[in-house]
């Protein structure tokens, strides 16, 4: 059986001064009114799970107002439920952050990220509909994550890359004002398509699966229309480096890099229709929980492992039947954690097989113990 969390303590965390939420596995579902902190608890698992905050980067914002750091520490059950792990986080700004899974230090952030903890998280926050809707980086971005909470080398990749591809442009500029030769660019070449050929392959590789994927979600959740995900390349990985060498001179003119994995894309297809340009507003947001639907499969084809479902206010737009869909497929996952401020979205049937999680400014009130089955 895959891990799932059973507890959540957090210290300085957004609006928490020092709150425990209890998880079951299964679906758990975080009530409240608005502005109560149900987001904030979302975050923090995911903060807690991956070491890092799904909705901003700029970290020193999770910490509690007025507070110097915050804290977060998660009981995970895996292996069945015979192991635990207990895993820490504590972060202040301007400083490394501590994680320790046991009492051990992690060795690096990275590592963590890529499953540390003993889980992993795929997470939909409302703004994520930016994943259909928004820019090629917001794709990237999606995609180079997933691939990244996988394995620890690709994520070291993405973050090689991007600096190498800074210092190439940095180059391009110089050759440009005339104080350095256009033979230098080799060296940088090189550099460039060796680690954007890590991240092409990668990708290259996910996206048929990742398609498939989203082909069943899609059609679960919205109808037999044809989906599809296809990767638009700057250059493919094959004709990667002449593409670059061809560059040469357009690149030296702008002073940037316009070939390679920083200028890629995919598009998101529905019945033929490419959603980021034509899609209604239900259709993008489908698509986005089609996406991370997917992530779910990719990850446990990958890890032979389920991650931790966190769902943000997943139901408000959404009309019933879809909600009674989702209700369900939440259910039968080995855990998932879903925000609401009306619980009315789900039915009696489900709500008895359900742990509930009441926040108010801040607190967790309750949590109500639940059916049979835990
Ligand atoms: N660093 C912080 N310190 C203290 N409070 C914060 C911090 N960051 C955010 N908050 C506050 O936490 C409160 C709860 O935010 P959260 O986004 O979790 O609400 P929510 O329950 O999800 O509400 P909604 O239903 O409107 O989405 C907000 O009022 C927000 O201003
Ligand atoms: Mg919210």
């Amino acid at each position: 059986m895959s891990a799932h969390l059973r507890a959540l303590r957090l210290v300085n965390f957004r609006n928490y001064v020092d709150a425990t939420a209890l998880l079951a596995p299964g679906l758990n579902v975080v009530v409240g009114e608005n502005a109560q902190g149900k987001t904030n608890l979302l975050e923090a698992i995911a903060f807690n799970v991956t070491g890092s905050s799904p909705r901003t980067p700029k970290e020193n914002e999770v910490v509690r107002w007025g507070a110097d750091f915050t804290r977060t520490e998660a009981r995970i059950a895996v292996d069945g439920s015979a192991g635990e792990r207990a895993v820490a986080i504590g972060y202040a700004p301007g400083q490394k952050k501590r994680i320790t899974v046991d009492g051990v230090p992690a060795p690096s952030l990275t590592n963590y990220a890529a499953g540390g903890a003993g889980a992993r998280v795929v997470t939909f926050f409302p703004d994520d509909i930016r994943v259909v809707k928004g820019a090629p980086s917001d794709r990237r971005e999606f995609l180079d994550g997933l691939l990244s909470s996988l394995r620890p080398a690709y994520a070291r990749a993405v973050g090689e890359y991007a600096r190498a591809v800074q210092q190439r442009n940095q180059l391009l500029r110089r050759i440009r004002d005339g104080f350095s030769s256009e033979r230098t660019l080799a060296t940088w070449d090189r550099k460039v398509v060796e680690l954007g050929k890590t991240i092409l392959a990668g990708r290259e590789a996910a996206l048929p699966i990742l398609e498939e994927h989203f082909k069943d979600a899609l059609r679960a959740l919205y109808g037999p229309e044809k989906a599809a995900l296809r990767y638009a390349h700057s250059g493919t990985l094959e004709a990667y480096s002449e593409a670059l060498t061809e560059a040469h001179s357009a690149d030296v003119e702008r002073g940037t890099t316009s070939v390679g994995p920083h200028r890629d894309d995919f598009e998101v297809l529905l019945g033929g229709v490419n959603l980021t340009t034509f899609g209604s507003q239900g259709q993008q947001r489908i698509a986005t929980l089609a996406l991370e639907f997917a992530a779910r499969d990719y990850v446990r084809g990958a890890v032979g492992e389920d991650p931790i479902l966190l769902f943000d206010d997943v139901m408000s737009e959404l009309d019933e039947r879809r909600r009674e869909y989702l209700a369900g497929y939440f259910l039968e996952s080995t855990q998932a954690v879903i925000s609401t401020t009306n619980l009315e979205y789900f039915d009696e049937e489900i709500l008895r097989r359900t742990r509930i999680i009441r926040i108010s400014g801040g607190s967790i009130l309750e949590t109500a113990t639940d059916g049979a089955r835990r």
